[in-house]
């Protein structure tokens, strides 16, 4: 049994006073859920107030983003270290902004992803292919060529304290959902791919769903099988709307 992992990535929105308050609201609200594992991931800036802002509630924190790095003179990069010490669990590596606009290579997310394992982080590697891919029929081949290097790099354990988050390009932010059946057959066919390597592992790993997910979209989304909860943006800074969606998961 998967448990649902629901998680708010704040992207480059708020203040410091905004982040704490909707830290607040989320904590608040979430109580001491445990059936869902509710995490907020807000900018680097905003961990320490956010994490202070949860106090002793469930809510699990997360960041955006890591230095495959260990430690030096690396000037404006995070390391993993750094995220433990404030009190992360969680890393996104290569979310598709990162990909797109830093132009991060997949072999660089796979670096920073074996950095977070390494560290004892739990990194969350966002793979996910543009309108333009999908309509050439080249989505498997596209997630496959995101996902080898990390496999290359951590051999057949790679995934063991690890997830996956789909999320195509074409619905991040745009109000376009993937369909149910499009996230499940994109979902199996990435869980599949693990399973290749270790069917235990693969039936273990939690596979969110990314990309213009809402309170109103979200249960149908996580009825599917191999959807294993969300990757939020847009509605994770609204603390109504983000609850909602974890009260669907
Ligand atoms: O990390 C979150 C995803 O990029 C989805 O963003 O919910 O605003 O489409 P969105």
């Amino acid at each position: 049994m998967r448990k649902p992992i629901v998680a708010g990535n704040w992207k480059m929105h708020g203040t410091l006073e905004s982040a704490r308050s909707l830290a607040a609201e989320v904590a608040a609200a979430a109580g001491s859920t445990t059936g869902v594992e509710v995490v907020v991931i807000p900018p680097f800036v905003h961990l320490h107030a956010v994490r202070n802002a949860l106090g002793e509630s469930a809510v699990q924190l997360g960041a955006q983003d890591v230095s495959p790095r260990e430690e030096g003179a690396h000037t404006g990069e995070v390391s993993t270290r750094m995220l433990r010490d404030i009190g992360c669990r969680y890393v996104l590596c290569g979310h598709s902004e990162r990909r797109q606009y830093q132009a991060e290579s997949n072999e660089l997310v796979a670096q920073k992803f074996m950095a977070a394992r390494r560290a004892g982080l739990l990194p969350v590697l966002c793979v996910g292919e543009s309108f333009e891919e999908r309509e050439r029929g080249e989505t498997e081949q596209v997630l496959r060529a995101q996902l080898d290097p990390v496999l290359r790099l951590g051999g057949p354990a790679t995934f063991e304290k690890a997830l996956l988050a789909y999320e195509p390009r074409w619905a991040i932010g745009t109000g376009k959902t993937a369909s149910p059946e499009q996230a499940q057959d994109v979902h199996r066919f990435l869980r599949s791919e693990v399973a290749a390597f270790s069917a235990t592992i693969a039936d273990l790993l939690p596979v969110l769903y990314g990309g213009s997910v809402k309170a109103a979209n979200a249960a149908e989304l996580f009825s599917q099988p191999d959807v294993d909860g969300g990757l939020i943006g847009g509605a994770s800074l609204i603390a109504t709307e983000f609850m909602g969606i974890v009260a669907a998961a």
